[in-house]
């Protein structure tokens, strides 16, 4: 399948399950998107922002804007109504192909994003460029266990 038809049938997975999301969502504690969310300053990308689970973590002393962007605008529906004490702009953009300067932010930051990037190299590639030199980049994401059985068992349940 190609690049764009795999991002579009994610486009629509996220779109039929935006209104479950939040309550489906309980892989990630709130403790741990605080402990990362906390950790950005000044103007601040979030990549797949989604249903903006992250947005009302954001410290208003160091942060001074969050651009949320995500694929899905189904998703964004619902991050537009989360609270978040810093301003704000939230974009329906492809985070394989952002449209931001070299440099443009402070910090990049995405939770449980590039699992279900369709080109997740690329997309890395893209926060690379547009978080500035002495910029932070912020990942938390789940990854395979490095022990011979377990992670054998997530191998077996990630094949479709
Ligand atoms: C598992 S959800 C995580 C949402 C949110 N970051 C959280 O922690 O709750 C993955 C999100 O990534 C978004 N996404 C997937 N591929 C994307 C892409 N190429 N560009 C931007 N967002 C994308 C999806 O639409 C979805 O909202």
């Amino acid at each position: 399948m190609s690049r764009d038809l795999y991002t579009a049938s994610v486009r629509r997975k996220y779109n039929r399950n935006a209104m479950f999301y939040d309550v489906m969502d309980r892989m990630v504690r709130d403790a741990w998107r605080r402990m990362v969310v906390t950790q950005a300053f000044d103007r601040v990308l979030e990549v797949g922002v989604g249903t903006g689970k992250n947005l009302p973590f954001y410290d208003p002393a160091k942060v001074r804007s969050v651009t949320g962007v995500d694929i899905s605008p189904g998703m964004l529906v619902r991050a537009r109504r989360k609270e978040c004490s810093v301003p704000r702009e939230l974009l329906e953009l492809d985070a394989q192909n952002l449209p931001f300067k070299d440099d443009a932010f402070d910090t990049v930051l995405a939770t449980c994003v590039f699992c279900t990037v369709p080109d997740p190299l690329a997309a890395l590639r893209e926060v690379r460029r547009v978080c500035r030199p002495g910029g932070r980049i912020l990942l938390l994401e789940h990854v395979r266990i490095d022990r011979p059985l377990v992670g054998t068992l997530m191998d077996v349940l990630e094949l479709h």
